[in-house]
């Protein structure tokens, strides 16, 4: 069969923020371009976002860029990188100014200025008062600053491949990177894209766990693929359960709503968080409130009927400034929960929420891969950046409002680096035709036939493990039942079978291939988690209950190759200041 074979100097698999930002940064400096997204771009998973982004701008309360460095590197449980925490907190005021440039209608001041919130984790002089750093576009500002990118890309015409699904990395012998195997949802026809660079921002894997707050598309493609290639993926235990889900459902309530004063109750009316962070109560880092949560409902102080859920209460915020500042939430509590927050509050509970691991990269978005003797490797043309990759900047805890922050300072490192690259790589290397064919491979296993299982409950059982094995408290017999149960099903979707062969035959393939991916990172995720013997950050171990910094003040890695894990250090030095080492965590 000839397939169908494009060339670009640089491709880009995903069309959230990290990947629009990106793209845009070489289609202004002329570079060719282009970007694959299995969803129409507008329709990716940063459109979700909603309190904002930080930068230490200044404009509501004093800031400065070494306070937010000091909030993330503390939020993070000491376990992220501090040169590249450094490096993202002194961009973010720059990418932010940017932001405005390309359009994004942030809301106001007063004065004029980008109105900032206050938000989880954020403080004043290393600890002190309450910070305001989130900038915000009421509560839609990922909306807001996606669609700002995707019009610039338009602009700047940047090529997309709307609706195609990325099958795997094309890799030559040498190790280098040189594009990837899609196929065209529509037609079902498969397409090489040879590219001299390509850059994974596929977004995280949130649909591994049942209740999660993440779009149906967010199912670890990325980082799979990355798996499949040889690149082990760093961190994935550290998994983020936001703590305001809406109960039962999953759907994100926006820590804004707690940064312009709402709180959290229980079922006996109390405002707990008073308890557990007496100076930030619900302000507190994310890890700490959603613990919090679950204690309260453990110890029988729930809220409702089943007493399985806490309530959010922002009714003594007033009509005006909720119409104002979270209309969408608003909207969100009347259609899903049948609740106006102007008159009752929220029943809200901890759900799965994004992946502060991933594909383990450097400051400039160069996928790196640990080599024996030498901490890392890049692997020549593969690159990654946002939720898709670990630079480490979020380590076990990310503070909300820096998720925004990492897809814009780092898809533009990336794509910078790109450029560079692209100067001492000018040409096109051979098209290696096995790697192409492995790739086909996988995309017509699934057109066999038989009565094996079908796709969809294979999905949900696999979301139910990783709810029941590997959620908010851990330990290491329920995990190692989760892996067994995993490794069970593993071999189950091997032989599982698309049992509708008609019309939705394409959409079908991906579920199929989608199932793989998820696999794949709740196979990580799980024997991560069962390696990291200590709590830190989101990775709460009931039978390992502290922090232990002379054992475990190093990233994971884990490979699919027999499922292995190996280690690495943090990177504790910053680049012009001095570090700050581990403290115990108090809010
Ligand atoms: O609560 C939120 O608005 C989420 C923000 C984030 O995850 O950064």
């Amino acid at each position: 069969m000839k397939l169908t074979t494009r060339k670009f100097d640089a491709l880009i698999i995903g069309a959230g923020g990290a990947g629009l930002r990106a793209a845009l940064q070489l289609s202004n400096a002329d570079a060719r371009v282009a970007v694959v997204s299995k969803v129409f771009p507008t329709r990716s998973h940063t459109v979700a976002a909603q309190g904002g982004v930080n930068a230490a701008l200044a404009n509501v309360l004093p800031d400065s860029w070494h306070w937010h460095m000091f909030d993330t590197i503390k939020g993070s449980d000491y376990l992220g990188d501090q040169d590249a925490i450094e490096y993202m907190c002194r961009a973010a005021p720059k990418v932010v100014y940017e932001l405005e440039h390309f359009g994004v209608p942030f809301s106001r001041l007063d004065n004029g200025g980008i109105y900032q919130r206050a938000f989880g984790g954020q403080s004043q002089n290393f600890g002190k008062e309450q910070a305001a750093r989130t900038c915000a576009a009421a509560d839609r500002t990922g909306h807001a600053i996606l669609h700002s990118l995707y019009q610039q890309n338009l602009r700047a015409r940047t090529h997309f491949f709307d609706e195609y699904f990325a099958i795997d990395l094309i890799k030559d012998e040498a190790g280098y990177v040189l594009g990837v195997v899609a196929f065209e949802i529509l037609s079902g026809e498969p397409i090489v894209i040879e590219a001299k660079t390509t850059l994974i921002a596929t977004g995280g894997a949130g649909q591994i766990f049942r209740t999660n707050t993440n779009a149906l598309s967010n199912t670890g493609d990325g980082m799979a693929m990355a798996l499949r290639a040889g690149v082990p993926l760093e961190d994935m235990e550290f998994v983020q359960f936001h703590p305001t889900g809406i109960a039962g459902r999953g759907m994100l309530i926006t820590e804004g709503v707690r940064g312009e004063g709402g709180f959290l109750i229980n079922g006996e009316g109390e405002r707990f968080m008073e308890r557990y962070a007496p100076q930030a109560k619900d302000l507190a880092s994310r890890d700490v409130v959603s613990r919090a949560i679950a204690i309260e409902i453990r110890e029988g102080r729930g809220c409702g009927k089943n007493k399985d859920h806490v309530l959010l209460d922002m009714r003594h915020l007033g009509t005006d400034t909720i119409m104002k500042k979270l209309p969408g939430i608003r909207e969100m509590s009347m259609t899903f929960l049948g609740v106006d927050p102007i008159e009752k509050p929220i029943a809200v509970f901890p759900t799965c929420h994004y992946s502060m691991g991933g594909i383990p990269t450097n400051r400039d978005g160069q996928v790196v891969v640990p080599v024996k003797d030498t901490p890392e490797d890049p692997v020549p043309g593969l690159y990654a950046a946002g939720e898709a990759a670990c630079v480490s900047v979020h380590g076990a805890n990310r503070l909300g409002g820096n998720s925004l922050l990492d897809i814009l300072v780092f898809g533009r490192a990336a794509a910078n680096h790109i450029l560079d690259f692209l100067k001492e790589n000018r040409y096109h290397r051979p098209l290696p035709q096995a790697s192409v064919d492995q790739a086909l491979e996988r995309l017509s296993r699934w057109e066999r036939k038989g009565d094996g299982e079908a796709v969809e409950p294979l999905r949900r059982e696999l979301r139910k493990v990783m709810e029941d094995h590997c959620g908010v408290f851990r330990t290491a017999e329920v995990m190692q039942e989760g892996v067994d149960k995993l490794r069970v099903l593993r071999e189950r979707i091997e032989n599982a079978v698309i049992r509708d062969h008609t019309q939705t035959f394409n959409t079908a393939r991906i579920e199929a291939m989608e199932l793989e991916n998820l696999m794949d990172c709740a196979m990580a995720t799980m024997c991560s988690a069962l390696g990291r013997e200590e709590s830190r950050g989101a990775h709460s171990r009931v039978d390992f209950p502290e922090r232990d910094d002379e054992r475990w003040l190093k990233h994971s890695l884990y490979s699919l190759l027999d499922d292995s894990m190996d280690y690495k250090p943090v990177r504790t030095q910053p680049v012009t200041v001095e570090s700050f080492p581990p403290k115990k965590r108090v809010y």
